[in-house]
């Protein structure tokens, strides 16, 4: 894919998931420039040798990095990872304590070297620790939004494809709101090619039921925990949602992807962040005002709201 000249993507955080971002971003060739910050001088020193010593096999981006905050500079995003992650059976929400506090200090350091960014948080509970940022930043809400489930959508049309025979591309479904346990899939508009989700079947490929796509649902919404189960934690497939936010940021792409922004007067959902099918370009996540719900959709869509706004109410001003 082509390399917009002089683009900058500063990644902040070197632990898994800040490492695979910056790696899915070379791979993929996002930005031209390539920073990895973190506050743990020898770990970002060797996840940007390590990340330096494949660039031989890339495209021409190129990567930086350190513990100075100026590595920082003049980036055109930041991709915000740094934070506490999720243990086994832990919550995203259980994290919005020490995640805010790392949020709520690491964005007036940003904004001073990195002023014209565009901000895409990733660290977790991402939704709420955008609406953190955003308040904490003054930067109007599209400059400044979180990966949401955009994951979860990929997730979500991996499983589809797969039930479907057919190309993950083919699937248009969408989960939206919380990136976590509220969230839930827009059904009501879910096609494959053209044929409304319900209706599809191909030799091999039998009709969905509702009940079946209800156990996607939740497979979907439990993903993490199983692979954080296995494994620890999960980053290849978060690396690659957040380098794929990026270039359509750099590339000014107007594309349609369910990222979270700080919504308001949008269906009922007021100062909450959380995700719905947003157009993103390079001047950051606009969402989409007349994407519809089912009656059914707007209630989840409102529970998830509430949901979130009582993890906000939690960490105070
Ligand atoms: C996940 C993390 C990024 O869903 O929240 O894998």
């Amino acid at each position: 894919m082509e390399i917009i000249e002089n683009s900058k993507l500063t990644v902040v955080g070197a632990g898994s998931v800040g490492s695979s971002v910056a790696y899915a971003a070379l791979i993929r060739g996002s930005a031209r420039h390539i920073a990895l910050y973190d506050v743990a001088t020898e770990k970002v020193e060797a996840e940007v040798l390590d990340l330096a010593h494949g660039t031989q096999f890339t495209g021409s981006s190129d990567i930086v990095g350190g513990s100075d905050i100026s590595v920082a500079a003049g980036s055109h995003v930041v991709v915000i990872t740094a934070g506490a992650k999720q243990k086994p059976g832990q919550t995203r929400t259980e994290l919005a304590e020490v995640n805010a506090g790392i949020i709520r200090s690491m964005m007036p350091q940003l904004l001073e070297v990195a002023p014209h960014a565009v901000y895409v948080i990733v660290t977790n509970p991402c939704d709420v620790l955008t609406v953190i940022a955003q308040e904490v930043s003054g930067l109007p809400p599209e400059r400044v939004f979180a990966s949401g489930t955009v994951l979860d959508t990929s997730r979500l049309r991996w499983k589809l494809a797969e039930r479907a025979g057919v190309s993950t591309g083919s699937v248009h479904a969408h989960i939206v709101g919380e990136h976590g346990d509220t969230e839930f899939p827009l059904w009501s508009r879910a096609t494959i090619g053209t044929v409304p989700i319900l209706d599809w079947q191909v030799p091999g490929h039998p009709r969905l039921t509702r009940e079946e796509l209800d156990a996607i649902a939740i497979d979907v919404r439990d993903a993490a925990y199983k692979v954080i189960r296995g494994k620890g934690a999960t980053n290849y497939a978060i690396g690659l949602s957040s380098a794929r936010i990026v270039e359509a940021i750099l590339r000014d792409e107007h594309a349609v992807m369910p990222v979270s922004t700080v919504l308001h007067d949008f269906h009922g959902v007021d100062g909450v962040a959380l995700s719905v099918p947003s157009i993103v370009s390079a001047t950051g996540a606009v969402p989409i005002r007349n994407t519809s719900f089912s009656a059914e959709e707007l209630d989840l869509l409102h529970r998830s709201a509430t949901a979130l706004e009582g993890v906000r109410a939690t960490l105070g001003a």
